[in-house]
């Protein structure tokens, strides 16, 4: 009875055993999607028995072309030139292929010498597939060209490129296209932007910027075989300012000052004043939405004349567009600099003249 139970169970064990063997021995990722262009990484896991130890391990590409052989721990006997080992235990093998190339993808198979028992293998296969590049957001000044470039990592695949603009309220235009059998460009952007005659690497440029070019942009490939793959990247539109100042005597003593800047985004105004505490309070700020998308900030500051003699007061004009901040003295009180330049030199030749006179007299005194 108990032979009879033992006999099945045993078959049994030895169909498992056998197609643990072959299923689970050599572990693998099974597939992968890497960027063309980019590295990638096959791998293997054997799980070894006691006793057993792998003699030479062999990765093989689809075409059954050996890409690297190596006996280990790391001792390589055959490698392509773009394949490269990673070391890895004794029970693992790695391998890196250093910029994918399309026609890297496919099936490999990582085959493993084990001594006493054999030959084990394993497969995984990569997917190469492109990626649409563009550069992030942008700024642009108004009135300055701007250039979005835009590429596709697997450019012999792209048959077509399409350009569209979506602004702030959603509204989708084509801007341009290129293919190799036409070029297009819409009607409101002719003459205003240029679309470079390439596949690979594709630049929109619009010459001058204006305020209504603030918007997001999409590049699209229509490639074969992958389809259509876009990216957008938006760009912002500055209006840098060109500030004046102002000033007037509001009551006696007192003088009423105004830096203005119209741009986009709006400026910010600050004020310095020297080390004098003569400022009549903190300076007074208003701002006024202008319909071409710009904006005029207007800082008031009361301050003590005084303040104006010593030329110390200045309108400072801070502007993300702006390398560094503008400043604006309010030094329009030219007339007393020219008197005391006019005073300086009159001493200086008076001075002068004595020298000569003194000097001359004391010539003659000794010739006597
Ligand atoms: C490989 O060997 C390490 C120890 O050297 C062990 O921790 C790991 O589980 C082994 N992996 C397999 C798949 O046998
Ligand atoms: C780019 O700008 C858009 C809109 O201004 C914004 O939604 C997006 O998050 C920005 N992207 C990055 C990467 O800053
Ligand atoms: C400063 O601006 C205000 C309004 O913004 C105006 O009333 C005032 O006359 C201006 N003063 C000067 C000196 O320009
Ligand atoms: C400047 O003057 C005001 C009053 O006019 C005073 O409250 C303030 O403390 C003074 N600041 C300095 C730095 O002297």
């Amino acid at each position: 009875m108990s032979g009879r139970s033992s006999q099945p169970s045993l078959q049994l064990w030895i169909i498992a055993a056998g197609l643990s063997a072959a299923l689970c021995d050599v572990k693998t990722a099974g597939s992968l999607t890497a960027e063309a262009g980019q590295p990638a990484v096959l791998r293997c896991d054997i799980s070894l028995a006691s006793g057993q130890v792998v003699r030479q391990v062999r990765w093989l590409n689809r075409h059954n072309v050996a890409v690297l052989a190596f006996e280990p721990p790391a001792r390589v006997s055959l490698s392509q030139d773009h394949v490269k080992l990673i070391p890895s235990r004794r029970n693992a093998t790695a391998i890196t292929i250093s910029r994918l190339r399309p026609e890297d993808g496919g099936c490999y198979r990582c085959i493993f010498d084990v001594y006493p028992s054999g030959r084990q293998e394993g497969s995984t296969c990569i997917t190469v597939v492109g990626k649409v590049h563009l550069e992030g957001n942008r700024t642009a000044i108004s009135g300055k060209p701007v250039t979005l470039s835009c590429w596709y990592s697997l450019p012999e695949r792209v048959r077509q490129v399409l350009w569209t603009k979506t602004t702030e309220q959603g509204d989708t235009a084509a801007v341009a296209s290129y293919s190799k059998r036409a070029a297009h460009t819409s009607e409101q952007f002719k003459g205003r932007v240029r679309l470079s005659p390439t596949l690979e690497d594709s630049r929109l440029t619009v010459l001058s910027v204006r305020t209504e070019d603030e918007a997001c942009y999409t590049c699209q490939f229509h490639t074969y075989p992958d389809g259509a793959r876009s990216s957008t990247a938006c760009l912002s539109v500055y209006v840098l300012p060109k500030p004046e100042v102002t000033h007037v005597a509001s009551s006696p003593g007192v003088t009423e000052a105004n830096c203005t800047a119209q741009s986009r985004p709006p400026a910010e105004i600050t004020w310095e004043v020297g080390d004098e505490n003569r400022t009549l309070g903190a300076p007074v700020s208003s701002a006024y939405e202008q319909g071409d998308g710009t904006t005029t900030v207007t800082s008031t500051l009361l301050f003590q004349s005084g303040l104006l003699g010593d030329a110390a007061v200045k309108c400072v004009v801070h502007h993300r567009g702006l390398e560094k901040p503008l400043t604006l003295a309010l030094s329009t009180n030219v007339r007393p600099a020219i008197i005391v330049l006019l005073s300086v030199c009159g001493v200086a030749a008076v001075l002068l003249l004595c020298l000569c006179v003194c000097l001359c007299k004391c010539f003659i005194c000794t010739q006597d």
